[in-house]
């Protein structure tokens, strides 16, 4: 979703802001921009389409020391040049770039604006419009950015500079990720570690409704009612290497073949040194204090959730629920008397997640992050974390934030249970190995999948995937990564409701794929696939091993029922890979979606 990256230092901003917004590309955008400031003045620059483009079009001449840049995914306005950011006031003093949606636009600009000729259709312009405006009635630029501030609603990440002052950045934020980045003579904004790591590992939070004047010496946060704020930095523990392709075509290909290693890595940080499982001890008493767990996730992390699901009822014996959180808000369940809220999220900065998270805990409700960044939005304003360990995932495709969330999801369930006294024969620690050498192998004949992607998804329109159970589970998120990248309309149903209304879609040579993981369903589930076979179904049986039969298409190598999803997701993530290869499509970067989803 959008990014902004911003510096101001003593060496040449261009390539900090190009470096930078690169670096926010995997995020997923549709036209991007930067401004720089120099004793010239400003100069700006706008694309739409990608950052090469608008590399293209800077003019290498312009030297400056302090700049902002911009990746915009349409929100307001469709993906344009004039809707494109940096956008500027109409006498040009003040120019601004924006992550967010700005809910009191209509009012703003109604009420401050009416003399205003808008030059876009985006909710930003009204921004920094309304800066000149209070801007010319004050005469004071601080207090002008304050002020339009303390007028805004809904999220906002900005950055803005003032023509007249090429020693400022101004910045402000709520509810939308901004991070400053501290250098020894620069400092940096940026809404997100990657866009900058480059330059910095140190990083100072801003929390929601704080402004922020950027020096180039000097950083000072205030509340918008002026108190002055001191905050102590941390590190970003973010490897530059590890936001590198390296040798793959794809970030997404890498990624999957990350898995095993990120199996091994959760072992090894939920592993005490007498091989027992190693989980905060709050964590687990809120586990303990609770009578029934609420998941909050969307898309692939909903997924993983409802897999989390099966593990805490079944493992721990707690009742759970698993929630779309973009619903969730809107339609909340009656609650029960001690909830625990579990949020998944791979980014931890997902809106729609964030905003249930808000209003459970204006609840009084505690609430656990789960996310692959443990600095994250989520992560920081709930209760507790549990870190993933994936290292950066780039790809906008999730693969093994998936399965680290399973992974985690395993061990939490076992922790709870022996905390509970719980008796049952399963060492997640011991089973994930088993894991990670399966994935290995999986990985490792990865010709099998895309010739299985070329005959049955080169050039059809719509596919299906099918399985009961845990199974079930692995096939919807089998459907979303088809769908995401490869665009070919996919969907994931349990085996026994086709019949119930979908089977109608079935025609000749329609694909589907049946998993079959789960000894009570192999029965039930193949009757399925006779089923659409029957109707001209092209269809492809993907089994463990120990339920295989004569023709099923691949084989899947055994490890515990309780985790066959972490498995049997590998096949369903090569097979969406090569699909989305196959059609040329780009496959990191698929259209209209972004990695991060900051707006609800
Ligand atoms: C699909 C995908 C998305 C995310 C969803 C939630 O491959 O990546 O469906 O899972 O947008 O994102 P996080 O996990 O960051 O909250």
């Amino acid at each position: 979703m959008c990014g902004i990256v911003g510096y101001i230092g003593n060496n040449d901003t261009k390539e900090v802001l190009l470096n930078g917004l690169e670096k926010l590309e995997y995020r997923g955008y549709d036209s991007a921009g930067i401004a720089t400031l120099n004793e010239d003045g400003m100069h700006l620059f706008k694309v739409k389409g990608r950052i090469a483009a608008l590399r293209n079009k800077v003019d290498e001449n312009v030297h400056a020391t302090m700049g902002i840049g911009h990746t915009r995914w349409a929100t307001h306005g469709e993906p344009s040049e004039d809707n494109a950011h940096p956008h500027q006031s109409n006498s040009g003093q003040f120019t601004i770039v924006h992550n967010g949606v700005i809910e009191n636009y209509y009012e703003i600009r109604d009420q401050y604006l009416a003399n205003v000729a808008l030059k876009s259709e985006t909710d930003t312009e009204i921004i920094v419009q309304l800066i000149e405006v209070l801007y010319n009635e004050c005469k004071d630029v601080k207090e002008a950015f304050r002020q339009t501030v303390a007028k805004l609603k809904g999220s906002y990440a900005i950055g803005v500079i003032d023509a007249e002052n090429p020693d400022m950045i101004y910045v402000a934020k709520n509810k939308s990720p901004l991070l400053i980045g501290l250098g020894d003579d620069f400092n940096v904004i940026a809404s997100d570690a990657m866009a900058t790591l480059k330059q910095t590992n140190r990083y100072l939070e801003i929390n929601d409704k704080e402004i922020v004047i950027l020096k180039r010496d000097r950083v000072e946060i205030q509340t918008l009612d002026g108190t002055v704020i001191e905050r102590e930095p941390f590190v970003a523990q973010i490897d530059a290497t590890d936001i590198e392709k390296g040798t793959y075509p794809y970030f997404m290909l890498k990624e999957i073949d990350e898995q095993p290693f990120v199996m091994r890595k959760i072992i090894q940080e939920y592993q005490d040194e007498h091989d027992d499982i190693k989980l905060d001890s709050d964590v687990r008493s809120a586990m303990l204090d609770a009578d029934r767990i609420y998941i909050i996730a969307a898309g692939t992390s909903y997924h993983a959730g409802l897999v989390g699901k099966q593990f805490i009822e079944k493992i721990a014996n707690i009742p759970v629920e698993v929630h779309i959180a973009s619903e969730f808000s809107y339609n909340m369940p009656l609650l029960s008397k001690s909830p625990l809220f579990v949020f998944i999220s791979q980014s931890g900065e997902t809106a729609d997640s964030r905003s249930v998270l808000v209003k459970i805990k204006e609840l009084g409700h505690p609430a656990l992050t789960i996310t692959n960044v443990p600095g994250s939005t989520l992560s920081r304003e709930a209760d507790y974390t549990l870190h993933l360990h994936a290292g950066p995932e780039i790809a906008v495709a999730s693969t093994k934030a998936y399965t680290a969330q399973i992974a985690v999801l395993a061990i939490l369930a076992v922790d709870t249970a022996k905390a509970k006294g719980l008796k049952f024969d399963f060492d997640p620690l011991r089973e994930l190995a088993i894991v990670a050498s399966a994935m290995e192998s999986l990985t490792d004949q990865k010709e099998k999948f895309e010739s299985i992607a070329k005959d049955y998804f080169e050039t059809t329109r719509n596919a299906f995937f099918i399985g009961r159970s845990g199974d079930y589970n692995v096939v919807q998120e089998a459907a979303l990564k088809l769908k995401e990248i490869s665009y070919i309309q996919a969907e994931g149903f349990a085996g026994g409701e086709l019949k119930h209304g979908t089977i109608a879609l079935i025609e000749q040579d329609t694909p589907v794929v049946a998993l079959v993981t789960q000894a009570n369903i192999n029965y039930s589930i193949r009757g399925n696939v006779q089923e659409v076979a029957a109707r001209g179904a092209k269809t492809c049986i993907i089994s463990m091993e120990g339920l295989e039969q004569e023709d099923d298409s691949f084989v899947l190598p055994h490890v515990h029922e309780l985790l066959t999803p972490l498995v049997s997701v590998v096949p369903m993530q090569l097979l969406a890979y090569y699909a989305a290869l196959h059609r040329d499509c780009d496959v990191d970067k698929p259209r209209n979606l972004a990695k991060s989803v900051t707006v609800e």
